[in-house]
């Protein structure tokens, strides 16, 4: 695999083996430096994700007055004097690509007593905020933006938050997370009910910095006010990252791959399960817990006998929704015809995932149908390759570039230079 200028090209190849590691998780990273910001002292956060998402996060807590302190190429700390010393950015607060920092920030400033803009790129101006703006709003923050919120720039005035109690109409842990954000500076029990599980990197942070939280179910309750102190914390490997490996070996006979130290939390490794269930020869070793996460070896080989197609959808889905598109290449070479259902937030993504996925395999020479809320793919025994482009969306640039390794005439992506949001590294990793 190679970068011509913004071009990436992968070839395909006999086998990949290897022992490695992948960058720091993204969902973790981006709230270690919020809930940094958030606390007094200094938060030391090691393993983080110094890609272009999570550059952005610390370039908007440093605009509200943290410090932000580099202590080695994957290690940061940040300082703050805690929730009331963050100061009204002079500047509009920049979430480039990153929904996560977007949303998790309007949540956060949402009880704090200053004025703040959030904004982003092209893509992340259409990507829906209301989600978030509506829940917030009930607990009386006040926002604007356009069509009412709907997208951004989004101007938050900061407000006096009462509690409520909200049921989520889409399994979103940007949504649950900006509104746990919110819910810290109200005066009350604020209680959240998710459709599914969605991931709870927040609810555990919470939790390891000592804040009272309680969940049943899918039902979450916090209580307003809590404070910390600084803390450290260890960022174990982005699953969403592993995943392009672990695809990459199942589908590449005789590959074996061994990722160290990646995050297994059960609401992020839906990925482990299906790619088992359709034959994928996966272990996991090394057990161990980071800052209150589960974290693995996952040791991957690559079999001679193809993959077999499957259904996912469900509650299954948020447990692997970043997952999809890369998914979506092994099931292009599975056995049989591969379902992907209720996975309608795709389509709201960086890209509309499920349109882009559909055309950019389909010139690839797969078998692809497009649904509302899905994909119907019919394997074959191998792809033709071709040009193709990642419509500036990360995951999607490495996903084509996983279904390069395994295409007659191997795989020219364009605009691959956004890989850099989340996986910096990647080419070379191959
Ligand atoms: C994320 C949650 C998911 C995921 C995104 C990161 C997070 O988004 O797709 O890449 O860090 O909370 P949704 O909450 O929109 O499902």
């Amino acid at each position: 695999m190679k970068i011509v200028g913004k071009k990436l090209v992968s070839l395909p190849c006999s086998k990949l083996e290897g022992e490695f590691r992948v960058p720091g998780d993204k969902s973790i990273s981006h709230r270690a430096l919020m809930l940094g910001a958030l606390g007094r002292g200094e938060t030391i956060i090691e393993g983080f994700l110094a890609s272009k998402d999570c550059l952005s996060t610390a370039s908007c807590m440093e605009k509200l007055g943290a410090k932000v302190r580099w202590k080695g190429k994957n290690c940061v700390s940040i300082i703050s004097e805690g929730r009331n010393s963050l100061q009204e950015p002079l500047e509009v607060l920049d979430a480039g690509n990153s929904g996560t920092t977007a949303r998790l920030i309007t949540g956060m400033l949402a009880s704090l007593p200053l004025f703040a803009v959030v904004d982003g790129d092209s893509s992340l101006k259409k990507r829906p905020m209301d989600r978030i703006a509506n829940p917030l709003r009930q607990m009386g923050a006040c926002i604007l933006g356009r069509s009412n919120a709907k997208f951004l720039p989004l101007s938050i005035k900061g407000a006096v938050l009462s509690p409520i109690s909200y049921r989520l109409p889409v399994a979103s842990a940007q949504v649950k997370s900006a509104i746990l954000l919110a819910a810290l500076g109200a005066q009350g029990v604020t209680h959240l009910v998710e459709p599914f599980p969605s991931r709870d990197h927040t609810e555990r942070m919470l939790k390891y910095l000592g804040v009272p939280l309680k969940k049943t179910g899918n039902s979450i309750w916090i209580k307003g006010g809590a404070s910390w102190e600084g803390q450290y914390f260890k960022v174990p490997g982005d699953i969403s990252s592993a995943a392009f490996l672990l695809v990459a070996a199942v589908i590449v006979p005789g590959s074996r791959l061994v990722i160290k130290e990646v995050g297994v939390n059960q609401t992020r490794s839906g990925i482990i399960e299906v790619l088992r269930a359709m034959g994928g020869d996966i272990r996991l070793e090394r057990l161990q817990e980071f800052s209150g996460e589960p974290v693995a070896d996952i040791i991957v080989r690559g079999k001679k006998k193809p993959l077999t197609a499957i259904t996912v959808g469900g509650s299954l889905i948020p447990r692997l929704i970043d997952e999809l598109p890369v998914l979506a290449v092994a099931a292009s070479l599975a056995q049989g015809e591969t379902v992907i259902k209720d996975a309608k937030e795709l389509r709201v993504k960086e890209s509309d995932r499920l349109a882009v996925m559909a055309r950019e395999l389909t010139s690839l020479g797969a078998d692809i149908k497009e649904l509302p809320d899905g994909l119907i793919i019919k394997g074959r025994p191998y792809l033709q390759g071709g040009v193709c482009q990642s419509h500036g969306d990360h995951r999607v640039a490495m996903a084509l570039a996983v279904a390069g390794l395994v295409a007659k005439k191997g795989v020219e992506i364009g605009n691959a230079d956004c890989i850099d949001v989340s996986f910096p590294g990647f080419a070379d990793l191959w």
